[in-house]
């Protein structure tokens, strides 16, 4: 038999495999989601989330010395609020918890960028991303809570602010307040395509954020849409977001590509916490290996099209990314 092209020759040796591979993960890839709480001393496992933790601002700095010794170099905070109620107010509270962590962070370690996270569902009691009036959430008036959470963040040193709510025109909104503010280089990661997805639950967990009554289905996005999600990414990238978002990651990997092909910002995606829970249970019962399913997955995200990642894996990762050179 004469076989001419013999795809195989180039996958003989592991060298030959190193030197072939399309796509590799780094640590300077990756940002980690981290759940910030009050108090001193705190670093308590989430219980939704394993190998994650709720960490007080100081255990919060220890953790991302520790990051940056892995070679990781971004972070995205969430507040963990006890103080919630019908309007967010603790959202824009220049003496609440994540301003606190951003001043102490930047302070104590300014090579990390921070990045945090724009959304009002931790903060209200209704466990919506934005305000809520006659049953309904409203839009404009959430963009003004936005836009003053932004500046609040920005004030205290914040690198990125990460809208999550997905309102109608919150960049522009959040983009004129930071200018107005005087903070130009404080950018903007859109959470733009943003799916009403199955896939929170654990993190929801881990804020206490989930809707007390309703879905999101009004403001995130049908997960069978694909050309809408384009026009949202387009629409963020004309009010003036500097990276833009898929989320999640690993059922819309289709999306990340074809914003890929279709776009000319960097594009982040976010490998959310069901989807890091669904590895993490499937190993536990021995279905899987859970630092190849890891990589693989990471992996994935990244030859889709992704730029950078935000996941659950990041120290682990790094870890084991440290361990292989
Ligand atoms: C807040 C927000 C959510 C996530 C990031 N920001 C939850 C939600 O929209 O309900 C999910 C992250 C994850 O599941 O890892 N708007």
């Amino acid at each position: 038999m004469e076989i001419r092209r013999r795809c195989r020759r180039n996958r003989w040796h592991a060298s030959m495999r190193g030197l072939v591979r399309e796509t590799s993960i780094s640590p300077s890839d990756l940002i980690y989601p981290m759940f910030v709480v009050e108090g001193h001393g705190v670093r308590r496992e989430i219980s939704t989330m394993p190998e994650n933790y709720h960490l007080s601002i100081d255990m919060l700095i220890r953790e991302c010395e520790s990051l940056l010794n892995l070679g990781v170099k971004a972070v995205n905070l969430f507040g963990y609020c006890a103080d919630k109620d019908d309007q967010a107010t603790s959202a824009y509270d220049d003496r609440g918890l994540i301003p606190r962590a951003i001043r102490e962070l930047k302070k104590q370690l300014p090579e990390i960028y921070v990045q945090t996270d724009i959304a009002l569902d931790p903060y209200t009691n209704h466990g919506h991303d934005g305000l809520v009036v006659d049953g309904e959430i409203v839009n404009d008036a959430t963009n003004e809570v936005l836009a003053r959470m932004a500046v609040c963040h920005a004030n205290a040193g914040v690198d990125m602010v990460s809208p999550s709510d997905m309102m109608d025109g919150r960049v522009g909104a959040i983009r004129q307040a930071l200018d107005q503010a005087g903070h130009p280089y404080v950018a903007i990661m859109a959470y733009s395509a943003k799916y009403a997805s199955c896939f929170y639950g654990p993190f929801r967990g881990a804020l206490d954020s989930a809707p007390k009554s309703g879905d999101k289905k009004t403001y995130q996005m049908d997960p069978a849409n694909r050309r809408e999600a384009l026009k949202e990414i387009a629409l963020d990238i004309e009010e003036g977001a500097d990276v833009v978002m898929v989320k999640p990651a690993i059922a819309y990997l289709d999306i990340i590509a074809e914003a890929r092909a279709q776009f000319d910002v960097p594009i982040a995606a976010y490998h959310v916490s069901g989807e890091y829970g669904m590895i993490l249970a499937a190993a536990e019962k021995g279905w899987l290996d859970k630092e190849r399913a890891m990589i693989e997955t990471t992996t994935a995200i990244k030859r889709a099209g992704a730029d950078m990642i935000l996941t659950y894996f990041a120290p682990a990762l790094a870890r084991y990314l440290k361990m292989r050179v």
